[in-house]
């Protein structure tokens, strides 16, 4: 039987996990709008467990808690714009799973970088 190698290549790519690409997602987010404030994200998501990043950033509302939080503060004032904007609102479940992916308790040892 003649099974191209090109075809497997397809086929391969197509299964790289979505979960991966979410990540990555949530991570570039956070380089742009979070990490100017905060720092390295891996440390930031590891400040807390998977449970309190679900409700952090939780889908269904997608991420209010974690914009009210900013929005009642001050201090957080140059981020206001970005959390009320639909981009945060699109991007919050991206944040979520990158978050959840690097908590204190999900296993995950950060890279050192
Ligand atoms: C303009 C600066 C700024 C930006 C941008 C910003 N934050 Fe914050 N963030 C703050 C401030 C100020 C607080 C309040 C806590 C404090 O006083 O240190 C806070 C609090 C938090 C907390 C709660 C910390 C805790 O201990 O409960 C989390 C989580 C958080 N931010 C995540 C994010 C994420 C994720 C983003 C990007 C989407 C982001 N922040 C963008 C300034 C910022």
């Amino acid at each position: 039987m003649k099974f191209p190698l090109s075809l497997l290549f397809i086929f391969s790519l197509l299964f790289i996990p979505a979960l991966e690409a979410a990540v990555y997602k949530g991570q570039k987010a956070y380089i742009k709008k979070c990490r100017k404030c905060h720092g390295g994200g891996q440390k930031v998501a590891a400040s807390k467990r998977m449970r309190q990043w679900k409700k952090l950033l939780n889908k269904k509302n997608k991420g209010i808690k974690l914009a009210n939080l900013h929005l009642d503060n001050k201090k957080a004032k140059k981020s206001w714009k970005y959390f009320n904007s639909k981009k945060y609102r699109k991007r919050a479940r991206h944040l979520r799973d990158f978050m959840v992916e690097y908590a204190r308790d999900s296993g995950n040892v950060p890279a050192c970088n």
